[in-house]
């Protein structure tokens, strides 16, 4: 094993099961860019203020970047006993360019280095997974457009309720998403700030120009208070947050997939390359990429309580219990994008029944309000219409019948307002077209609401 860098005040060397324990190289690898990225801007500040001499600063520099070609090319692999990525770059760097090496982490700690490469992976991988949802947001966006008159029951209770679109029904979905982009796009901001200068807790004496660090790695401020800065994740318990609520959204458009595909339903009729079969059932055709969404909002749940309880009780400033942070972080971060271009893939390939969509849509009474209201207008009050209406789908269920489908003397016999125009009233255009206000469902207003997205 090499010998540590703080091993000076230690008289033995580490035991290699507690390296091993230690040791985070195996996961915070994934950071080596940001940390290359970091330490250039540091080495370059300290330069500027005449902490190190700039031909050191031009070393590190040019050092760094081959370290960065070397793991990119898989010459330099992480099969190393450093104990973090911050160590196992420092060691190489110095093996690289001697002396200079041993000045880059002047008036630096890995405390503060540590939150600002967990930062700067968050807000790049913020990006991606924005860049991702937009994606979806899109593909339910043009879904929506070529369905503006596609008849479906609305549910509560997951009962027929009133009819809707599918268009309507999609509006719903893209509005979550759109509160998860802000969500995540303001986690990522809140994270966007440096902590360097905060060094182990206290700061440092070195004339640091922390806000020319964080102007140079394209972040938008420093933090306020050293010992926050070493001791703070809330950016990645927030992030954790953010893919939390979009996961639930996820989660719930998956069981109407997976409900909607049933035969029991047959709204939707899966892609071949988007579904599975069975080992030994020969007709299944079964909706995995749905299920398995589901299934990976209880692990992302699981990140996010994670990074609740590993910081619940942390005494200031830094402890070791936070590099427990990362993983759950990376793996709230890989979940996301691994679900998220199967999820669009299967929306945009599956065929909609719109047949059955429609009858459904006819067949549960979903007109019913709109025939108390039908009488409403006719003068009466709506207790007394909800009432009548009520009576009218009762005599239909017995009757095995729908509501437009009965015999203008049969409906004056609950009611002598009934008139010829009752059938027009109560048609599912008619019922989707009249709830036109902003939000509804009629064609227009959704189209309206697409068009200015
Ligand atoms: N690998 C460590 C982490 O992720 C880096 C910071 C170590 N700092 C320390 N004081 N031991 O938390």
């Amino acid at each position: 094993m090499a010998k540590k860098m703080w091993a000076g005040r230690f008289e033995k060397a580490t035991d290699k099961e507690v390296n091993d324990y230690n040791s985070s190289l195996p996961f915070d690898c994934k950071m080596y860019s940001q940390d290359i990225e970091g330490s250039i801007a540091h080495s370059q500040m300290l330069a500027k203020q005449g902490v190190i001499s700039s031909e050191d600063a031009e070393a590190i520099k040019t050092g760094l970047l081959s370290i960065k070609d070397d793991i990119e090319s898989g010459k330099l692999t992480f099969d190393s006993d450093a104990e973090d990525i911050h160590m196992f770059i420092e060691e190489e760097l110095t093996n690289r360019i001697g002396d200079a090496g041993k000045r880059l982490h002047t008036g630096r700690s890995r405390n503060d280095q540590v939150a600002l490469d967990q930062r700067l992976f968050l807000v790049d991988e913020a990006d991606e997974i924005v860049e991702l949802l937009d994606t979806l947001v899109d593909t339910l966006i043009d879904i929506a457009k070529d369905n503006l008159t596609t008849y479906m029951p609305g549910y509560t209770h997951l009962q027929r309720a009133q009819p809707i679109t599918y268009a309507h029904y999609l509006t719903a979905y893209i509005e979550m998403f759109r509160r998860d982009t802000d969500r995540l796009n303001a986690a990522k901001d809140r994270a966007n700030v440096s902590p360097l200068g905060s060094g182990a807790l206290a700061g440092t004496t070195y004339p640091l120009d922390r806000e020319a660090v964080a102007e140079d790695l394209g972040m938008h401020g420093v933090t306020l208070c050293s010992l926050d800065g070493v001791a703070d994740r809330d950016f990645a318990i927030e992030f954790a947050s953010a893919c939390s609520i979009l996961m639930m959204h996820l989660s719930r458009l998956s069981e109407e997939i997976i409900l909607y595909a049933s035969q029991e339903f047959k709204f939707y009729e899966l892609d071949d390359a988007y579904s599975t079969g069975s080992s030994m059932m020969p007709q299944k055709k079964n909706p995995d990429v749905a299920e398995l969404t589901r299934g990976k909002t209880g692990r992302v749940y699981g990140d996010l309580i994670s990074l609740l309880v590993i910081m619940k009780g942390l005494p200031l400033t830094y402890n070791k219990d936070m590099q427990e942070v990362q993983e759950a972080m990376f793996d709230c971060i890989e979940t996301i994008k691994a679900v998220l271009p199967p999820f669009t893939g299967m929306m945009k390939t599956m065929t909609i029944r719109k047949d059955n969509m429609e009858a459904a849509a006819l067949n549960g009474f979903t007109n019913a309000t709109d025939l108390a209201d039908y009488l409403v207008k006719k003068g009466l009050p709506f207790r007394e219409t909800h009432a009548i209406s009520g009576k009218l789908v009762h005599y239909c269920i017995e009757h095995n019948t729908s509501l437009e489908k009965l015999p203008l003397e049969t409906l004056k016999e609950f009611s002598p307002a009934f008139e010829e125009d009752v059938y027009d009233a109560i048609s599912l255009k008619t019922c989707v077209d009249g709830r036109s206000l902003i939000g509804g469902p009629a064609p227009e207003t959704v189209k309206r609401y697409l068009d200015s997205l």
